[in-house]
């Protein structure tokens, strides 16, 4: 395979706990995942992205791990796993893995005997202090922590824990805990996982740096980058990089940075430019992101299974997307974002889900979808804080959702019963009865991202369309070339182009049927909400091209 195969990839988010239970325990697990393989690859996805199935109390989603190496039984177990892979890999499925290096949970043997005793050498794996320091690092969730030092009675000092209290912070300036974390990716990657999702990346950047200056701290990255590399060859790291664009180049700016980083930047101002429905934010937005090295890409997405953290935007900015999309207190998280899904936020309109789902495959990098969006799948506020998102994969409207045998009151979390988001409507089964679901449409749209690799190369332009509402886009160069244009409004509307012939232009994907724009080659119609994408050839590039900080 392409040594490059990430720039393009399609990645499904897959939360182990809520996919499908196959043994009736009531929790999702590895051999569930496995049995709806087929369903990833129908989609259209070319990579799954596994959420953390490690030992864990589980009491932030398995982020929280007690033993890096180990399945938790309630996932299954290695030979579980490596099933998995095995049948990914005929599906020609790559998997990556969460790594969450950056802490651990309080209950990790490391941690126990850290506390216990000063003198251990698994006491410097964490930050300890006598008294609260200043080390810049604010806590993640403020509304739930309120300092990221706590004291610890056993050891008789403050442990820094940037998230929950119960997840100590990693020195990462500490040779051996490095080496830890090369024994557990040489682990996974033997295993023949592709890669990881990397959790807090920012984070550990700065234990780096505190330890050790050289190069700011991002020596960690080219560090882990090569050892990936000696295990795997074509393996991805792919950063949970939740930084301001200009930050961008540090991350995936150079062949010894990260493959892949989540951009978070792009996934604010597309929320503004839906709460508008206008194009603007997002040309703002393309505008100011750097072009990633020819061997990196940015990871682009709607929601994902935390609360979508709108702290990119101005005060303005995001007070406008929280009033349109989570005009309830209810909705809201840490005082900066929305615990809400993708679907209830857009009224559950399937149309306007559709055009959300054009508007990601269109944009500069490789999607990733969170399972469940694929149907419009809606929250569960009654659960606290993120939870609200991760509920379980409504499969059918039979029993729990078609999710598992156990009784109700086993399940990892209840199926969302009744109304417009309930599994007795909204299901797989159902939709994959009917051509004209939003299952079809983002299949389709999935399958066509697949084939548009125009998308996922460097050359993206703006085109002026003299229509605010509509997002139109050239990718590529020369005779591979598509464009691609999006109309965020409800109305039907004719774009003029200013300095582009669309003659001899054909659509490869589009919401409805539309009239050639052959007649009149500066002109071209959309609908309400509507989408088409329109390749032609032997065209020389044109448009406001993103010139930008390339490293
Ligand atoms: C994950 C969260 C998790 C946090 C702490 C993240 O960024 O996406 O779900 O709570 O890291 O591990």
């Amino acid at each position: 395979m392409h040594p490059l195969w990430y720039r393009n990839a399609v990645i499904y988010q897959v939360d182990v706990a809520f996919f499908l239970d196959s043994n009736g325990d009531g929790w999702g697990d590895l051999r569930g995942v496995t049995e709806r393989l087929e369903h990833i690859r129908g989609l259209g996805a070319n990579c799954i992205w596994l959420l953390p199935f490690y030992a864990s109390p589980y009491d932030d989603g398995g982020y929280d791990v007690t033993d890096h190496l180990t399945v938790d039984p309630r996932f299954g177990d290695l030979a579980d796993l490596a099933m998995l892979l095995d049948q990914a890999e005929s599906l020609g499925l790559r998997v990556i893995v969460d790594l969450v290096p950056q802490h651990t949970s309080i209950q990790h043997h490391w941690f126990q005997e850290a506390r216990h005793d000063r003198r251990s050498p698994y006491r410097d794996y964490y930050v300890w202090a006598d008294e609260p320091e200043e080390t810049g690092v604010e806590p993640v969730f403020p509304t739930v922590e309120d300092s990221v030092w706590a004291w610890d009675e056993e050891a008789q000092q403050f442990y820094r824990h940037t998230f929950y209290d119960f997840e100590p912070d990693l020195e990462l300036g500490n040779p051996r805990v490095r080496e830890e974390i090369r024994r557990i990716m040489a682990f996974w990657l033997r295993m023949g996982v592709s890669g990881f999702r990397i959790d807090a990346v920012p984070y550990m950047i700065e234990r780096a740096r505190a330890a050790d200056p050289r190069d700011d701290g991002y020596w960690l990255l080219a560090e882990m980058r090569e050892h990936a590399a000696m295990h795997h060859p074509d393996a991805v790291l792919l950063g949970e990089v939740d930084v301001p664009p200009e930050q961008y180049a540090d991350y995936v700016g150079g062949p010894d940075r990260m493959s892949m980083s989540i951009d978070f930047w792009t996934n604010n101002f597309t929320f503004l430019a839906l709460a508008q429905e206008k194009s603007e934010p997002l040309t703002r937005a393309l505008g100011r992101r750097p072009r990633p090295h020819p061997h990196s890409q940015y990871a682009v997405f709607l929601r994902n299974h935390d609360e979508l953290d709108l702290e990119q935007l101005s005060s303005e900015e995001r007070d406008h997307v929280l009033e349109r999309f989570a005009p309830q207190e209810e909705m809201r998280a840490y005082g900066r974002g929305i615990r809400r899904r993708l679907a209830p936020m857009l009224d559950g309109d399937p149309r306007r889900i559709a055009m959300a789902h054009a508007l990601l495959m269109s944009l500069p990098g490789a999607p990733v979808l969170l399972y469940g969006d694929e149907i419009g799948m809606g929250e569960d506020l009654s659960r606290p804080e993120r939870k609200a998102v991760r509920t379980v994969m409504q499969w059918t409207d039979g029993q729990n959702a078609g999710f598992s045998l156990a009784p109700p009151e086993q399940l990892a979390a209840a199926p969302i019963s009744s109304g417009p988001f309930g599994f007795e409507r909204l299901n797989v089964a159902a939709q994959s009865c009917d051509r004209r679901s939003l299952l079809a449409a983002v299949s389709h749209l999935v399958r066509s991202r697949l084939g548009a690799e125009e998308i996922g190369s460097d050359a993206c332009a703006v085109l002026e369309t003299g229509v605010p509402s509509v997002l139109c886009l050239s990718h590529g160069t020369g005779s591979h070339r598509l464009i691609t244009a999006v109309n965020l409004a409800d109305e039907d509307v004719t774009c003029e182009l200013s300095d582009t012939e669309l003659s001899g232009l054909v659509d490869v994907l589009s919401d409805r049927p539309y009239p050639s724009p052959d007649d009149e080659p500066t002109k071209f119609v959309l609908g309400g909400y509507g989408y088409r994408w329109l390749r032609r050839r032997d065209e020389p590039f044109t448009g406001q091209d993103f010139a930008s900080t390339r490293r």
